[in-house]
């Protein structure tokens, strides 16, 4: 047997929140039960962010309320304040994770707040969500490039995330939310990340608009990498990041790190949830 390596499902979350159809609660519930069948660890199936920013995911509470959870599997939601946290709290959610940014302008459009006030808003909250028992993932977008910025250095990259180490995130993905990012760039970037962060508590989100997001799972893993996000059907985007495409379909993931030698689990059920993705999207 390979080497395990985890895809992190975000599909129900990344995938869905920027679907122009509002997606009823019993279709993302459904999605959510099938990618349980389909045997993640991990599975981020809410937002609990301000509906008017995202109104997607305003019915996050109902579809936690809903899923039939499945012995084992950790189901994760996205908790930008304590509101957020709250709310997350109520919903029972497994684990909870906070989201910054690289780059200062997408910063600004997607929490409305600079790094540095965002990195202050975030502190009490990873604090309470530890207190409560909820582990707390942090994720760091725009590694490589911004949609306001332009290129980010990857010293920023780093700062940012050992920033989120230090406030007790026990991984720490790093985004590139547009999709633009290059092999070389990746390998760049987490040159400077691992120097910050041991590459066992870092893990790899690509969405995959230049094509290249295969290829950078590969110069990911070449840098010690073993954790992926992906999203079924490689549903997804950004309502903040114009021009991201979805995330990596995680079944072409699956694929690739079978190829590689590598051991990713069931592979039956990823089909049947991947079908049921697609039906989902609205163009
Ligand atoms: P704000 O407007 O500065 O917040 O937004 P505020 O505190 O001034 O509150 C404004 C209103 O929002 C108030 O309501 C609050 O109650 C409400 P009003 O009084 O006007 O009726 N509010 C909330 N409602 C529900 N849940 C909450 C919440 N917080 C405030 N938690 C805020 C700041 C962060 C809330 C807002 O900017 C927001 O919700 N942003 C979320 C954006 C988002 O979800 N983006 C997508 C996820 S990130 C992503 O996809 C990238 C990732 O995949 C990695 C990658 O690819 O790079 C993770
Ligand atoms: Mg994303």
């Amino acid at each position: 047997m390979g080497e395990f390596v985890e895809i992190f499902e975000v599909g129900p979350r990344d995938g869905l929140q920027n679907e122009a159809r509002l997606i009823p609660a019993a279709e993302k519930i459904a999605l959510v039960d099938c990618l349980s069948r389909a045997g993640f660890r991990r599975i981020e199936c809410a937002s609990f962010v301000s509906p008017k920013w995202v109104p997607q995911m305003a019915t996050s509470a109902e579809v936690m309320a809903g899923i039939r959870r499945a012995p084992g599997v950790s189901y994760a939601a996205l908790t930008p304040n304590m509101k957020g946290l709250e709310a997350a709290l109520a919903a029972k959610v497994d684990e909870v994770a906070i989201f910054g940014s690289a780059s200062e302008g997408f910063s600004r459009a997607n929490i409305n707040a600079s790094i540095a006030e965002s990195l202050e808003r975030f502190a009490p909250v990873a604090e309470a969500a530890r207190a409560a028992g909820l582990p707390v993932r942090g994720y760091v977008s725009c590694v490589v490039e911004c949609p306001y910025d332009g290129m980010v250095a990857p010293e920023q990259v780093a700062k940012v995330a050992r920033a989120l180490h230090e406030m007790g995130c026990y991984e720490i993905s790093l985004g590139d939310t547009i999709g633009r990012a290059t092999p070389e760039a990746v390998t760049a970037m987490l040159q400077a990340v691992t120097g910050m962060v041991p590459a066992a508590q870092l893990a790899g989100h690509f969405h995959d608009t230049g094509g290249r997001a295969l290829d950078n799972v590969e110069a990911a893993l070449a840098m010690g990498l073993r954790v992926f996000d992906a999203a079924v059907g490689g549903l997804g985007g950004c309502p903040y990041a114009p021009g991201a495409a979805g995330n990596v379909a995680t079944e072409a993931v699956a694929d690739r790190l079978a190829a590689l030698g590598y051991e990713t689990g069931g592979r039956a059920v990823l089909d049947e949830a991947a079908a049921m993705a697609r039906k989902m999207r609205t163009g």
